[in-house]
């Protein structure tokens, strides 16, 4: 029997993590899922079997809960084959209507959090001597207008993830980010209709982009083909980020 891969997926209990679960199960993978949301969280391993996904309930910026999730994942398995960071979260407001609240919530969740993860399976990753990691960044790196600290936390994940690439490489750990644009998931079905209508606009492909998208680029980033790729920030934005657009 080929042994199953363990990877552990952060924010999976709905959309692009959710998603990123399904693939992988279909692919020899073990999923550990991980999610603040352990209502949502707790049916995955309804859904797609306790042979395939293990849920835990982790706040992803609380160092003694990650802490103790690794010691916990390696006493069941012994060893963590992946490491998707999708657990996301957006406070959006101009600037001078940012609170500090509303900066350190998403710096909180998206950068320290990443880091916590990243930081924790690089120790695991770099004694096994293999690994991947792929963070989930977004084109809003490159900046957003009412989001100086989506912006800013995404920015601070292509960074990490660069310099993850750089630490890691001699351990044969390759550590990517994806960049998503637009992708239809309850983060965005949030947003008012009007302004929802204008982003889709402004797309060239004039559509949103599906979890699916991003799950595929995941599992190819996580395969066994891309050993000699790794630092890179892949775009999954139906072209939002050329920038050059009538
Ligand atoms: P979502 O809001 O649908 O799901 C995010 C999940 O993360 C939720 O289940 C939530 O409970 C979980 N989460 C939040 N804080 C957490 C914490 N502290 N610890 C553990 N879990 C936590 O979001 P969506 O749209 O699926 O986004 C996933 C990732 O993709 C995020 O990092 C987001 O920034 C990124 N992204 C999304 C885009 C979009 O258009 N939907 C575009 C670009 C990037």
């Amino acid at each position: 029997m080929i042994q199953k891969r363990i990877c552990i997926v952060t924010g999976a209990a709905k959309g692009i993590g959710k998603a990123i679960v399904q693939r992988l199960v279909t692919e020899n993978t073990f999923v550990v899922a991980i999610d603040i949301d352990a209502e949502n969280g707790i049916l995955l391993e309804n859904v797609f079997g306790k042979d395939k996904v293990h849920f835990s309930s982790i706040n992803i910026c609380n160092e003694k809960e990650v802490q103790s999730l690794f010691a916990d994942c390696l006493s069941r398995f012994g060893r963590i084959d992946a490491l998707v960071n999708n657990a996301g979260i957006i406070r959006d407001n101009m600037i001078w209507n940012m609170s500090v609240d509303e900066f350190d919530a998403v710096i909180g969740v998206n950068l320290k959090g990443t880091w916590l993860m990243c930081r924790e399976v690089a120790r695991v990753m770099k004694e096994q001597n293999s690994g991947r990691i792929v963070n989930i960044a977004s084109r809003a790196w490159l900046g957003n207008k009412g989001q100086s600290n989506y912006s800013a936390s995404k920015a601070g994940v292509v960074a990490l993830t660069r310099v993850l690439a750089l630490e890691l490489g001699k351990y044969n750990v390759c550590v990517n980010a994806v960049a998503p644009g637009l992708i239809d998931t309850p983060m965005t079905q949030k947003l008012k209709p009007e302004v929802l209508q204008k982003l889709i606009e402004a797309q060239p492909t004039k559509t949103m982009g599906l979890p699916e998208d991003v799950a595929n680029t995941v599992a190819f980033l996580i395969s066994e083909h891309t050993q000699f790729i790794t630092g890179q920030t892949i775009y999954v934005d139906g072209g939002k980020s050329i920038g050059a657009s009538l």
